[in-house]
């Protein structure tokens, strides 16, 4: 059990001006921020961090949304951080997440679905290097 996660604030909550009521919602559960910024991706960036999704028919309206604008990208830690960080953000489709989180009270649809969430320690650490260089994390 590792204890980061890495998450993304998505351009449709970015764009709604949910980037404050997101990140009180994350730290009032106890996630500390390790990195964290306000970016774009390119459309290349976007083809490689979703690439384990390529072969998916929602592939190229991924990568579209996720290169519209831009996004708040942050490492968090906590305990537990992968699963406790799912469960604070909810089923990746809103209309299935629990009431109360993330997702339920910001998200749109299943492709502008306000955040993102690392599913396994693994794929946490592969993400968090993607976006930051060692001297941003603390
Ligand atoms: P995320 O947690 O960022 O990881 C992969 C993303 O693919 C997921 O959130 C959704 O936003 C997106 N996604 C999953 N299923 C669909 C779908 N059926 N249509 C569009 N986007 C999807």
């Amino acid at each position: 059990m590792s204890n980061i996660t890495f998450t993304m604030i998505k351009p449709d909550a970015v764009k709604d001006g949910h980037i404050g009521a997101i990140l009180n919602q994350i730290t009032e559960a106890g996630f500390r921020i390790k990195a964290m910024k306000l970016t774009q991706l390119t459309v290349d960036d976007a083809k490689k961090f979703y690439e384990i999704h390529s072969a998916r028919p929602f592939y190229g309206e991924l990568v579209e949304f996720m290169s519209s604008g831009p996004i708040v990208a942050a490492i968090l830690e906590k305990d537990n951080a992968v699963a406790d960080f799912r469960k604070l953000i909810g089923a990746t489709n809103p209309a299935e997440a629990e009431e109360g989180t993330i997702r339920r009270k910001f998200a749109k649809s299943v492709g502008e679905n306000a955040v993102h969430g690392s599913d396994s320690d693994e794929n946490a650490n592969i993400e968090s290097n993607f976006h930051f260089a060692g001297r941003e994390v603390f």
